[in-house]
């Protein structure tokens, strides 16, 4: 896999997309401990330092992956990802974390994915951004498709949370889909 190659900050009207730093990471303990974000996320324990920091020594070795800090004002409110970019069939997988809930649906995670998809098919010339959501995560669902995804399929029973297994709903968006909902660029 050729190494990808890294964008510096992605400049939307409210929001800014900048690369992951090392100093970010308390930020994403505090975050990925948080009962109300964990209940959206795959995982259901809490996350430790020496984890994030080992996540993210494997991170700046991959080649296929791209974090994004997601920036509010100067404040960092979430992460991004764009995950296993495959050059070979253009495609790759989306990630979403609003970590602060205060920012939650006030539009900024629909300005970031969109920031995100404009990279993905410009910059990177892929052809196709797919992400998996949990099956009761309205809102975030809400975003996807207001970013132009579909939904593609239902892996039923595949997560366990809580003592009961969720379906996850498989969604896609095409660059000639992305493009027509947002525009000539
Ligand atoms: C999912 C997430 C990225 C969405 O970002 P956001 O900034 O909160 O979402 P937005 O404000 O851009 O859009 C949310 C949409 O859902 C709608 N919405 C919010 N709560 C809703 C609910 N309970 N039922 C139906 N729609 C809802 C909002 O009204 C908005 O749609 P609208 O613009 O048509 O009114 C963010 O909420 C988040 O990070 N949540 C916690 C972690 C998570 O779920 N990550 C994704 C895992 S797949």
């Amino acid at each position: 896999m050729p190494v990808i190659e890294t964008a510096r900050a992605l400049r939307g009207t409210r929001v800014v997309l900048r690369p992951l730093a090392p100093g970010d990471l308390r930020r994403l303990v505090k975050w990925y401990s948080d009962p109300r974000v964990i209940h959206f996320l795959g995982r259901s324990s809490a996350i430790t330092l020496a984890e994030q920091e080992r996540w993210f020594r494997d991170y700046e070795r991959k080649a296929d992956d791209q974090v994004f800090a997601i920036e509010v004002d100067g404040k960092h409110v979430g992460n991004l990802g764009l995950h296993r970019v495959d050059r070979a069939h253009r495609k790759a997988d989306l990630g979403i974390v609003i970590g602060e809930t205060s920012f939650w649906s006030r539009g900024y995670g629909t300005e970031a994915i969109r920031l995100a998809l404009r990279y993905a098919f410009d910059a990177l010339g892929l052809n196709k951004v797919t992400l998996d959501v949990l099956e009761y995560n309205v809102r975030g669902i809400r975003a996807y498709e207001k970013c132009g995804f579909v939904r593609e399929g239902v892996a039923r029973q595949d997560v366990h949370k809580n003592g009961r297994f969720y379906d996850v709903v498989r969604m896609g968006v095409l660059a000639a889909e992305f493009r027509a909902l947002d525009g000539p660029g």
